[in-house]
């Protein structure tokens, strides 16, 4: 596990491409929201030079997990930007499907945890569809505690489904 780099680009846009398509052929698939479509690598490389200057100003905290040469999940958590939120921070992580249940996203959190504490955060929250059950287990395993939840925030194929936010102190 380490902190995501610029020559990550390749394998980065392998593993948020193999995210959208494992989304796309599962409709019960357990990732929230975006995810929707494949991202080109002007896209990703974009997205990664914002990532890294964010990384660099101290706005975001980030671990990835790799396996070989293979990028298996990426966590951040992206501090608040006003002047009284910057102690908060919104915390997000995605795992292949093939490597969830190994402890790799309990291992993932207690780094974005410590990090974050380290950077003077004062807490954290974490938003995932309310019928997660892996997600929630997870994250009250890590000492968070459901914070409210969204009726109907997401929809997927004429069908909602509710949001679950979960926080914790620091
Ligand atoms: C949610 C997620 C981050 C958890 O990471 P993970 O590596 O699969 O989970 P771990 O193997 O570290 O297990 C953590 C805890 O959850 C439990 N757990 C894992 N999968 C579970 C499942 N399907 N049902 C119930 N509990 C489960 C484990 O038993 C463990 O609890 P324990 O410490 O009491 O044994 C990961 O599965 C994931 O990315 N899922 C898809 C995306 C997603 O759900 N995102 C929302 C979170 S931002």
């Amino acid at each position: 596990m380490r902190v995501l780099q610029w020559e990550d680009l390749d394998r980065l846009l392998v593993f948020i491409n193999n995210v959208v398509g494992e989304k796309k052929s599962d409709s019960r698939s357990p990732l929230y929201t975006g995810f929707d479509q494949k991202v080109s690598r002007e896209e990703e490389a974009q997205w990664l030079a914002e990532t890294l200057a964010s990384i660099e100003r101290g706005d975001v905290i980030n671990v990835l997990a790799q396996v070989r040469n293979r990028i298996i999940a990426n966590g951040e958590v992206t501090k608040g930007t006003h002047r009284d939120t910057f102690r908060h921070g919104r915390l997000g992580l995605t795992l292949l499907a093939k490597y969830r249940g190994l402890g790799v996203g309990r291992r993932m959190i207690e780094i974005l945890v410590k990090e974050s504490r380290r950077a003077g955060l004062k807490n954290l929250e974490v938003e995932f569809l309310a019928g997660n059950v892996a997600a929630r287990r997870t994250y009250e395993r890590q000492g968070f505690k459901e914070a409210a939840i969204i009726p109907k925030k997401v929809s997927r194929i004429r069908k909602y489904f509710d949001g679950l936010i979960m926080s914790r102190e620091l």
